[in-house]
């Protein structure tokens, strides 16, 4: 029966339809995606941005993002997509389903770090745009409306919010995100207008619960486990939870070649020694835990004047949160020790938290079973990176596809996955969210 016959006839007819859609998904190997039309996309995306190393800075709230996002509004309009941008800046594209039932939603992000690489969040978002044209080459009718997503600023590089536009639908942050500023003076608020958006509505970007089926998203693993063991799909068991403190040492700023080195209260000082700290208490238990600084500045930073000041960042991540706690109160204690030794104050604030995310079994399943449809091999593991769709799954079912990172390296320009891989996990995207149609809210 042709799609066009099965829209005239009744509901359990365009339930069939999409069954045997899924049915053939299941037997056949060969690829429904098209591997060309989605590298011309991320190879045409990486302009914006683009950096001489080959990579990209394109942080989110942006004029390079701002830009990017026309393109994929664009790619959007041209599948065919109902396009919509929420009070948040997230944009979604929608394709119909035939049942009143909640959508399936599946992207990801297209702002990177600083320097950041080509794959890390455009693969999942290109991606899910793939898997909506090849539905609509193969005039598959699914039950579930679909909705593509692109969240804003997931990397939090600029404000320091991770996962601000996910966040912010799944009701973990508000309006208190709005007055944050950035070194330019700038705030979310502003940036938010610049985007198109009312910032005093922001709280209209909530997603409702029960307005989502489940939530999937395709990233690059960005980690080593893949690609070392050639397994081309991994199953996201979970997301770790992370913390992130900014430190300021003072001490006290003073001529360096006149103040004896048993006179000196060397901000900077301190805080490398606090920064070693952290890598001690982080090593000291056995797990995956880890512990970062990332970022460190000494002021008045000249080569004749002692330190006075120095700011540095902090970040914890673990799958437990009652871990990440654990190593905040070593790290503090150490600190306070480190302080009376070097005669300096170190104050720490909380700047941002991300709470630990669980992949629901069903969508693992779908995903393992999906994979194994197209005859890829799988690997359960777990994500060291944080990820849109972990703050969704605070509303709806989780799961997360990877692929293979080369060498484990991401957030930087030497981040690559090969285009076969990249075509394969969206090929397991596609196979998976019709998988979750015909099993998920059953008739
Ligand atoms: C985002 O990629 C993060 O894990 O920080
Ligand atoms: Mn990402
Ligand atoms: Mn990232």
């Amino acid at each position: 029966m042709t799609p066009e016959r099965c829209f005239l006839a009744a509901a359990l007819c365009i339930a069939a339809l999409a069954l045997s859609a899924a049915a053939a998904a299941g037997q056949a190997p060969g690829r429904h995606i098209s591997p060309q039309r989605l590298q011309a996309g991320l190879e045409r995306l990486s302009d914006f941005g683009r950096n001489p190393e080959g990579g990209v800075t394109r942080l989110g709230f942006s004029r390079t993002e701002l830009e990017a996002r026309e393109y994929v509004l664009n790619l959007m309009r041209e599948a065919g997509l109902a396009v919509r941008i929420d009070a948040a800046g997230n944009i979604f594209g929608g394709r119909p389903g035939s049942a009143k039932l909640p959508v399936l939603l599946f992207g990801s992000h297209i702002d990177s770090v600083p320097q950041g690489g080509n794959f890390d969040g455009p693969l999942g978002s290109l991606g899910a745009i793939e898997v909506m044209r090849a539905l609509n080459d193969a005039h598959v009718v699914t039950r579930h409306p679909l909705e593509a997503v692109v969240w804003t600023n997931e990397e939090g590089s600029h404000f320091g919010i991770s996962v601000l536009g996910s966040g912010v639908a799944a009701g973990v942050l508000g309006p208190e995100i709005l007055d944050r500023r950035d070194e330019d003076g700038s705030t979310v608020a502003d940036w938010l207008k610049r985007y198109g958006q009312d910032p005093a509505r922001l709280t209209e970007a909530r997603i409702p619960r029960g307005a989502v089926a489940a939530i999937v998203e395709l990233h690059i693993e960005q980690g080593p486990n893949l690609f070392e063991s050639r397994i081309p799909i991994g199953v996201v068991q979970g997301i770790v939870a992370l913390k992130r403190w900014r430190c300021v040492a003072t001490g006290v700023a003073n001529h360096a070649g006149t103040t004896p080195m048993n006179r000196r209260r060397d901000a900077l000082a301190a805080a490398a020694r606090d920064l070693l700290a952290v890598r001690d208490v982080v090593r000291s238990e056995t797990g995956r835990q880890v512990g970062t600084v990332g970022y460190i500045k000494a002021e008045p930073g000249a080569a004749n004047v002692i330190p006075g000041k120095t700011e540095f960042t902090v970040e914890l991540r673990d799958l437990a949160a009652e871990k990440v706690e654990r190593m905040w109160s070593q790290i503090q204690e150490r600190i306070g020790v480190i302080d009376k030794e070097e005669g300096v104050g170190t104050q720490c604030a909380l700047t941002d938290q991300v709470a630990p995310a669980l992949g629901d079994p069903r969508l693992q399943r779908a995903i393992h079973d999906a994979a194994g449809s197209a005859g890829l091999a799988t690997m359960d593991l777990p994500s060291g990176a944080i990820h849109d769709a972990g703050e969704i799954s605070r509303l709806a079912p989780m799961g997360m596809i990877f692929v293979p990172s080369r060498d484990g390296i991401s957030h930087a320009p030497r981040e690559y996955t090969s285009w076969n891989d990249c075509a394969n996990g969206v090929e397991v995207l596609y196979r998976t969210v019709l998988r979750l149609d015909t099993e998920l809210d059953p008739p």
